[in-house]
């Protein structure tokens, strides 16, 4: 489907006026002769259709002005989209009207835009009806008035189509996804989108030492990978690079600390959300053409109990030297991670971001709705982070970092055992990544909103994609 702004109003096209209360009267003078719009057609929620064979037109109710915002916008968009797609209609189009004088007009451009892509997503590559299956929408055009509007609408397609990459990536099974195809996968959208890919397979894994990402591979039937990805525009804002790393863990059986209750296994092809949304936020980097330097990094491998697999007990050593005790091998996201945020000092990062579905504690305090933040980088940073989420709605909220929780990691025979106690658990992750940063870092644990076991609006099912907007919305205001 291809999703562009339109400033001319085509109302031959089956048509959404997406309308606040108090501007009724500018749809009313849109609509064509002779069609009255009852008063109560704006009220909050409501939908006014009017369906002939020449002429579909619809009016949303979105409420008051002052209570509207991009959430609702994509909600009711999600809706709209629905509401084509069962008509079976190619075209069709979504209209924003009497807003344009407000500040957020283009933020709100951009929100319908973000629905429609992401609404109109669907994971077919392994169904045999395939073409049945698909939507039949093909061309949405999104009017505003707004005059930032058209470049809102186009920045938000790119970057919402690189979230259904990285939804793409989630989706696709272990058995197809391995730790290789996954870094085959990276270089391919290197290639197409013009960012540079560089894997290192096993034996160069090996030869640097990446003790944790060796550790946790050891059960697996294929090789680890560890791709590191860039986005180095000409004349980049940035002197130093902003570093993201994402955890790649393909699939997640707990390895000999195997998970234990029926079913806490069914979504973990999905543990390498982290890595996928990293992939997504460099496609999104180059289709944009952010004026940043971007590193991604992604350490990946699958996390199984086979014959030689790592074991409860085991001391292992990772790249920066550091040894640690693994008293649970289902605590796996932190030891691939250690070697790659231990990699990432080398760029001499003005800020190093992690995105990881990194640990069950995170998803019982924040469900499948918050993302969980830790971070050592400034209070300025940390407030990009949350003000963005907002703006995007993939919310963050902070944990503490307090230096008591650290004892929990205590080890008897290495430098830091793998786990923390019984409370605190995803706070204690954090405090483990920790030790391996020595520049501004933001951890987020994205465990609980990274896949959906049901469908929530223009959110999907199944991997979410979740990290790919938030990140962009960071960067795209970095700097200013
Ligand atoms: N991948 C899981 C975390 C997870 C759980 C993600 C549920 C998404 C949904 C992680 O590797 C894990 O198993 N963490 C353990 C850590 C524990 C053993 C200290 C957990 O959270 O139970
Ligand atoms: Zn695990
Ligand atoms: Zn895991």
């Amino acid at each position: 489907m291809t999703v562009t702004h339109t400033s001319t109003l085509d109302l031959t096209l089956p048509t959404a006026f997406f309308v606040a209360a108090e501007s009724l009267a500018a749809v009313r003078a849109l609509l064509p002769d002779g069609l009255s719009l009852p008063d109560t057609a704006g009220g909050d929620d409501e939908s006014w259709q009017h369906l002939t064979e020449r002429q579909r037109l619809w009016v949303i109710g979105l409420g008051p002005a002052d209570q509207l915002s991009a959430e609702r916008l994509r909600r009711a968009a999600h809706k709209q989209l629905g509401r084509f797609n069962e008509g079976k209609h190619p075209r069709a189009q979504l209209a924003l009207v009497g807003i344009s004088d407000r500040a957020e007009a283009d933020d709100w451009a951009a929100a319908l835009a973000d629905a429609a892509v992401l609404s109109n997503y669907q994971f077919l590559t392994y169904k045999k009806e395939r073409e049945k299956l698909r939507y039949k929408l093909d061309e949405l055009r999104i009017h505003t008035d707004a005059r930032g509007g058209a470049q809102a609408v186009t920045q938000a397609v790119a970057v919402a189509e690189a979230t259904c990459i990285a939804r793409d990536l989630v989706n696709e099974p272990p058995n197809v996804l391995t730790a290789v195809e996954l870094a085959e996968r990276a270089r391919q959208l290197g290639l197409q989108h013009g960012f540079r890919v560089e894997i290192f397979n096993k034996k160069k894994i090996e030869e640097l030492g990446m003790g944790g990402l060796l550790a946790v591979n050891r059960g697996s039937q294929t090789p680890p990978t560890f791709s590191i990805l860039e986005w180095k525009p000409d004349g980049a804002k940035n002197a130093k690079p902003i570093v993201l790393v994402g955890k790649g863990l393909t699939f997640d059986t707990g390895g000999l600390s195997l998970k234990p209750t029926p079913g806490s296994m069914d979504s973990m092809k999905s543990d390498m959300a982290g890595g996928a949304a990293v992939i997504g936020a460099l496609v999104a980097a180059a289709a944009t053409r952010l004026p940043l330097h971007v590193i991604g990094l992604i350490p990946s491998t699958d996390n199984r109990p086979g014959e030689d697999a790592y074991t409860p007990n085991d001391v292992i050593t990772h790249y920066d030297g550091t040894t640690v005790e693994v008293l649970n091998t289902d605590a796996e996201g932190r030891l691939i991670l250690a070697d790659a945020l231990a990699w990432a000092k080398q760029y001499e990062p003005e800020l190093v971001v992690d995105l990881a579905t990194l640990t069950g504690a995170a998803v019982v305090a924040v469900g499948t709705i918050g993302i969980a933040m830790m971070r050592t980088a400034s209070d300025v940073v940390a407030q990009r982070f949350v003000q963005a989420g907002l703006a995007v709605h993939e919310r963050v909220v902070e944990l503490p970092l307090w230096p008591e929780y650290r004892e929990q990691l205590k080890s008897e025979v290495a430098d830091m055992k793998n786990i923390g106690g019984r409370y605190a658990g995803a706070i204690t992750a954090g405090k483990f990544l920790e030790h391996f940063t020595a520049y501004p870092w933001v951890h987020l644990d994205i465990a609980g909103p990274a896949f959906l076991e049901s469908a929530d609006s223009y959110r999907g099912k199944q991997g979410t994609g979740v990290g790919v907007r938030l990140l962009m919305r960071v960067l795209q205001q970095w700097g200013a």
